[in-house]
């Protein structure tokens, strides 16, 4: 198969060893070296070569200081070489089947530090560069002249007007908060969603610790007039699995009685977070990651508006995020639904309610005042704790099920999936953006709760 071979090549180039497995590491001489498959940054290519084989994408990114990352057409040996990264757009880093991207490994010129690299902003460069620009001269794109300036970028983090965290709230119930517009004017919003539950035991088919998907980032810009008041919600983390091995009725955590978590107990998803006015126009939504279950993580919180579908194993137990603003796919049906995960709410509505107490709960939605929901019976926190247990975090996040079940969707634009049964991990909400100058970034909070900044422009 072409992608195998194709991952095995460069394996070879790095070491000069067919064997050299650690190439997917990050701390190797291969660098930042990790593929990814079926996706595609857009719009910014600048050669299209057709190349003797795979091999030679590397290569000849390598031989080219403007090359930051490329597209590798998989099975038909041609290229794309690519002038910005997914970091520095990622709204045009986007899924294709036939492609596979790949950031240059080694010795990436930074964006704006070349005339043959001008950066279009100093925002720009921040995004591609991450954390650590300094303020200095960088090379812009001139508009109206065909060449490229040095102009000074002032990267001080701009301090925002305010910062709505969650106030110390954790799991299940939240506070919707308010921001009142001081003065009619331009303001870039900034909101990230939550990151689903951990799961962690030491024995059974997968003993390990898997870990819950990091909420989504969005961020747009917005004409907002005086007096305005704006519903303000900050997503909360999805509850960790505490179910304790054998069962028993105790607050303790398993930790505390020397005992492991029930190996396939699930967790809770993410809430999102959200900005909408008092007349429930929504501004902007972040989604938040889906739950963690026994062999998988869980989904992140997505750029895009549709949720994702559950992850595991067994195809059958699989059920789809929402799209269009709509609650993960409803998976009660009282035939087949056995031990069910709760799944993401939506802006519009919430999913379907669960078949019975061992199942997780579906998430929360605005009518619901956002309230994360519950997990499985003895998931809860009084068969292992303490409460609430593996609950939906607040804003919209489905509760994980108890022993043998699925874990929970994130809540979000649109709610992420919930499955069934064990090894089953929750589904990425979908995010929003009414605004200009939008953009997101798939699990960019690198936090567990979500949070929203507001700057004045
Ligand atoms: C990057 O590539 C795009 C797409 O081909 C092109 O329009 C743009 O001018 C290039 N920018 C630089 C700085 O080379
Ligand atoms: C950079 O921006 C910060 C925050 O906006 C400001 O306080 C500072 O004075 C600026 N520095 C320069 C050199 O312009
Ligand atoms: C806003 O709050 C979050 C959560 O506490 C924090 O991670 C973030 O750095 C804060 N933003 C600023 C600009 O301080
Ligand atoms: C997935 O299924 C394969 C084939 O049955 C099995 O080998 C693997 O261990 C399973 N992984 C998980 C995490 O369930």
């Amino acid at each position: 198969m072409k992608l195998i071979q194709f991952f095995t090549i460069v394996l070879c180039l790095c070491h000069q060893s067919p064997i050299a497995f650690t190439c997917t590491q990050n701390d190797d001489p291969c660098g930042d070296f990790q593929p990814f498959y079926e996706m595609a940054l857009k719009g910014h290519v600048f050669q299209t070569l057709k190349v003797p084989s795979s091999l030679y994408c590397l290569e000849a990114c390598k031989h080219e200081a403007r090359c930051q990352s490329f597209n590798h057409f998989m099975g038909k040996d041609i290229c794309e070489l690519n002038n910005r990264t997914k970091e520095a757009r990622p709204e045009d880093f986007i899924s294709d089947v036939t492609k596979l991207y790949l950031k240059k490994p080694k010795n990436r010129v930074a964006l704006g530090s070349i005339p043959e690299l001008p950066a279009a902003s100093c925002e720009e460069i921040k995004m591609s560069e991450g954390q650590v620009v300094t303020s200095k001269k960088y090379w812009m794109i001139c508009i109206n002249q065909d060449m490229a300036v040095l102009a000074y970028c002032n990267m001080t983090t701009e301090v925002p007007l305010i910062n709505f965290t969650t106030k110390g709230y954790t799991g299940r119930y939240g506070i919707i908060q308010r921001f009142i517009v001081p003065k009619t004017g331009v303001y870039l919003i900034k909101a990230w969603g939550a990151r689903g539950g951990t799961h962690s035991t030491n024995y059974g088919d997968y003993p390990g610790t898997y870990y819950g998907g990091r909420g989504a980032m969005k961020q747009g810009t917005f004409s907002l007039n005086v007096e305005t008041v704006l519903n303000i919600v900050v997503g909360q983390r999805g509850g960790d699995s505490v179910e304790v091995k054998g069962g028993q009725s105790t607050n303790l955590r398993a930790a505390q009685l020397g005992l492991s978590v029930e190996d396939n107990a699930g967790t809770g998803g993410g809430g999102g977070s959200f900005v909408y006015t008092t007349n429930d126009e929504l501004l902007l939504a972040a989604g938040g990651g889906g739950g963690a279950s026994n062999g998988y993580n869980g989904v992140e919180g997505q750029a895009g508006t549709s949720g994702t579908s559950s992850v595991g194993n067994d195809s059958s137990a699989i059920y789809g995020g929402g799209t269009g603003g709509q609650p993960g796919q409803c998976n009660n049906n009282p035939e087949t639904a056995d031990y069910h995960g709760g799944v993401g709410a939506g802006w519009l509505g919430e999913g379907c309610a669960r078949v019975g107490p061992e199942h997780g709960e579906r998430g929360g939605s605005r009518a619901q005042n956002w309230v994360g929901r519950r997990a499985g019976g003895m998931n809860s926190g009084y068969n292992g704790g303490p409460p609430p247990g593996a609950v939906g975090g607040f804003g919209g996040g489905g509760g994980g099920s108890e022993d043998n079940g699925a874990s929970g969707g994130g809540g979000g634009y649109s709610g992420g999936g919930s499955g069934l049964w064990d090894s089953q991990a929750g589904g990425g909400g979908g995010s929003y953006c009414s605004g200009s100058s939008c953009l997101g970034i798939t699990g960019g909070n690198m936090n567990d709760h979500g949070f929203v900044e507001i700057f004045e422009l």
